[in-house]
């Protein structure tokens, strides 16, 4: 990677101010002055900058409690991207481990890690994604078979894969799906006559929606939070 890229990603400051601290001789490289931005460097060099040892960037792992109206995508004509709300020197480098649609909220993983953010989506890790539902019509408790025998989806071959469907409430429901099918959850519902009226993640595998996020806010995932996946 490029000198003034890795420092940049390992402190957070921007290429702007990295590339000042290189012509004000600020940064060593292998112990040597270096101010060559475009010097290609790896974790095994050892760079300082004004004499402090810069450890090398690591992978980057958000949760985010995504709101109404933002859309999980990298670009989008005319809607802002979950990526507006992700203040990092990095934030145009992560991807969306599991996509929400514009109108569904909560739960989304940001990583830059292809390998984890695969196993996130990836059906044949099937990392459980919990899901509140509210319809616009009573949900029968006849529904709680179907979920768990396979939908079919409106011109797709195959039916879904078993999923968990409580009953909270009249209308009002907890979804747990281990695949990850376009708009599924609401597909399923409208597979059975009934409409989806407001769509909420609250967890994928064991990692759940942090209470203390509110809707738009992110943080880091937790060690542990990283390994369970
Ligand atoms: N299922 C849906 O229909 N939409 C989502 O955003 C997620 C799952």
């Amino acid at each position: 990677m490029r000198l003034d890229k890795y420092l940049s990603q390992a402190t957070g400051l921007s290429r702007k101010d990295v590339k000042r601290l290189l012509h004000a001789g600020e940064v060593r490289v292998n112990q040597q002055p270096e101010r060559n931005a475009a010097r290609q460097v790896t974790e095994n060099d050892l760079i300082e900058l004004d004499e402090q040892e810069i450890e090398a960037p690591g992978p980057i792992y958000l949760m985010l409690n995504k709101p109404l109206g933002y859309v999980c995508a990298t670009d989008d004509p005319t809607h802002p991207t979950v990526l507006t709300l992700i203040d990092l020197p990095r934030a145009e480098q992560l991807h969306i481990a599991g996509r929400l649609d514009i109108d569904t909220t909560g739960l989304v993983l940001l990583t830059d890690d292809g390998k984890w953010s695969h196993r996130v989506t990836s059906p044949r890790h099937k990392t459980g994604k919990v899901y509140r539902v509210e319809t616009a019509d009573p949900i029968p408790a006849s529904a709680i078979e179907q979920f768990q025998r396979g939908i079919r989806l409106e011109s797709e071959p195959f039916p879904t894969k078993p999923a968990e469907l409580q009953l909270l409430g009249e209308r009002e429901a907890l979804v747990v799906l281990h695949e990850g099918r376009y708009h599924q959850v609401k597909r399923m519902f409208a597979a059975l006559g009934n409409r989806v009226t407001a769509l909420h993640r609250e967890r994928v595998g064991s990692i759940l929606l942090d209470a203390e996020l509110e809707p738009g806010e992110y943080r880091e995932l937790t060690q542990q939070e990283i390994d369970s996946i």
